[in-house]
């Protein structure tokens, strides 16, 4: 098979990129424009393999992107191409509804073209929107959405219009919809390698607020894995949600780093709030565990452990 994997150059997409090419013998060509986010250095190791191809083009262009569907004409595609950031959508949204939005559907306007058999949109839990800090409520698929923030909103939107590209021109899309990743090769705007990276150069860990708003955290690899299932076997207009329902404060993130780097809580810093920011996600995988078989198999406790390994021997990736 032939999966075009667009963002592939960023965090979880070069996960993905490595487990496809580790376990399947599938060409895959990348397609990504190499944003701030983005990096050849990610896909150094793959780079030279038979199956991979890597083409630089943007997802928003529609005639490049026409022009890779033509020559290359494959035969599923993984959207992970996305303005990633929550902050940077506070300051200048209107690139997340451009790349987010518009470029979902030229790709999926392309897969309906060239017959794509499967096009998988990579979601995410924020489009459901916050619950309460004390809530004990789970958000299953069905769930109505309220997304919050500018890039919430984008990406809620490209999950609606790919779910319109399904019903109206019988596009076979599935969704994941994934709680907040951690692990190799992300981002230092991010949570995990930021706080490493501040340690690593002197500064403080930088916390929103009070720093007791709640994420649910997957190991990128988990994540991988369970959109290679959802993307292989997942039901043609199905939404799958991927959690491992390890719920931390930003605060106990911060410590379980402190703790591993042997640094204490004086290297913590409270700063001023996110505008907006939402309390907590909450999500049930159940869906993706009883149809696919999915589950869990790096808790966080041993996962941030080889993370923080991965950066320290990796250095020169935060620089
Ligand atoms: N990181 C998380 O915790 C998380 C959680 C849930 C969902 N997601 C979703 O997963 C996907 C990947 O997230 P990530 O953390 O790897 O993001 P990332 O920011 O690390 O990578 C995004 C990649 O997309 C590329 N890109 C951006 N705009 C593009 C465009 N117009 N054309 C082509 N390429 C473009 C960038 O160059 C980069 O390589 C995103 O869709 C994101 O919304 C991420």
């Amino acid at each position: 098979m032939r999966i075009l994997v667009t963002g592939g150059a960023g965090f979880i997409g070069c996960n993905f990129i490595r487990y496809e090419i580790a376990n399947y013998d599938d060409t895959i060509i990348c397609v990504d424009s190499l944003t701030y986010a983005g990096s050849l250095n990610n896909l150094k190791d793959v780079a030279d393999n038979k199956n991979f191809k890597f083409i630089k083009a943007d997802i928003t262009d529609e005639q490049a992107i026409d022009d890779i569907f033509k020559e290359y004409n494959p035969d599923i595609v993984v959207n992970f191409a996305a303005e990633s950031h929550v902050d940077n959508s506070i300051n200048n949204p209107n690139i997340f509804t451009k790349t987010n939005i518009f470029g979902t559907q030229v790709l999926m306007n392309a897969c309906l073209k060239y017959k794509v058999k499967r096009f998988h949109q990579v979601s995410t839990d924020e489009v459901y929107g916050d619950l309460p800090l004390n809530s004990e409520k789970w958000c299953i698929e069905s769930a109505h959405i309220k997304p919050s923030s500018p890039y919430a909103v984008s990406k809620a939107a490209a999950d609606l219009l790919a779910l319109s590209y399904k019903r109206t021109y019988g596009l076979p899309i599935t969704i994941s919809r994934s709680s907040n990743n951690y692990g190799p090769y992300q981002n230092k705007e991010k949570l995990v390698p930021n706080s490493i990276n501040c340690l690593l150069t002197g500064k403080k860990i930088p916390l929103y607020g009070n720093g007791l708003n709640k994420r649910e955290w997957i190991h990128v690899d988990d994540n991988c894995k369970a959109i290679d299932l959802i993307v292989r076997k997942g039901r043609e207009g199905e939404i799958y949600n991927i959690s491992t329902n390890e719920e931390k404060t930003n605060l106990q993130v911060a410590r379980a780093i402190l703790a591993k780097m042997e640094m204490g809580e004086e290297n913590i810093e409270f700063v001023e709030d996110r505008k907006g920011h939402d309390l907590k996600y909450s999500m049930s995988s159940n869906k993706l565990k009883q149809e696919l078989g999915w589950k869990q198999e790096i808790s966080f406790r041993e996962g941030l452990i080889s993370t923080i390994d991965w950066y320290l021997e990796n250095k020169d990736f935060l620089k």
